[in-house]
């Protein structure tokens, strides 16, 4: 998988994507990044890279030339042209899922108040937003998608299984996890844990991400499947 990152702050992506599965992964080829100054493509003294707005507002906005050339220098064939933007689609999982299965990914990072309507009426095809609060800049976003679509590729996370079975792919927030030791402070591990029970096992577990989900997403619940021993319990 390619990422090609277009940013004013290129060097906020030196150390965050070196360490752990996200730098393994660029290690072993699996996936490559990028990145790209917006600002070699300026054209003054001062690199300026935003203006004022038409029309008049607070806040300056990036410009549009600059992105345009950037992206025409050193893109092509990238299925998704994202732009980083509280005004885009939220990010699920379902959609980190989706730009998994693309080949290469180019993603605009955009800044100050916002970016000029034209980059993302001419060159983004997919504006995302990680949530409902506002950032500095997209630069932590670009992130955030770069480590949650690379965690997905095939091979990068050692078991598949954590992967299919993690928190909100399932449907459901994930149960409570404990290592050793079973005693920490005089707080235990639950003892069907240590029961050796599997199908219990499976049934505690299920019922945790239930009793979860109910409390801190319960808007996950009308979407997830559930079967007829999930919503029984969930009545209670
Ligand atoms: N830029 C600023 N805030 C953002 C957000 N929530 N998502 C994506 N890009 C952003």
């Amino acid at each position: 998988m390619r990422f090609h990152v277009l940013t004013l702050f290129p060097e906020a992506f030196a150390q965050p994507l070196q360490f752990s599965i996200v730098a393994r992964a660029v290690q072993r080829g699996q996936i490559n990044i990028d990145v790209a100054d917006i600002r070699d493509y300026t054209h003054d003294a001062h690199g300026t890279a935003d203006d004022y707005q038409f029309g008049g507002g607070h806040g300056m906005v990036m410009k549009p030339e600059p992105v345009f050339e950037a992206a025409e220098a050193t893109l092509s064939g990238y299925d998704a042209v994202i732009l980083t933007t509280p005004q885009g689609e939220l990010l699920t999982q379902k959609l980190v899922e989706e730009l998994a299965s693309s080949p290469a990914i180019a993603i605009i990072c955009g800044h100050y108040a916002g970016v000029d309507e034209r980059i993302a009426e001419g060159l983004a095809t997919r504006p995302v937003s990680i949530g409902d609060y506002v950032l500095t800049g997209g630069e932590l976003p670009a992130m955030i998608i770069i480590d949650a679509v690379t965690r997905l590729l095939p091979g990068v996370v050692g078991s598949p299984e954590s992967v299919a079975g993690d928190s909100i792919t399932t449907g459901l927030l994930q149960h409570p996890l404990y290592t050793r030791p079973a005693e920490f402070r005089g707080m235990t591990v639950p003892e069907v844990l240590l029961s050796g029970h599997h199908a219990e096992i499976d049934r505690w577990r299920r019922r945790k991400s239930l009793e979860r989900t109910l409390e801190h997403r319960p808007d996950l619940l009308s979407t997830a499947s559930l079967t007829n021993d999930d919503r029984r319990y969930l009545a209670g």
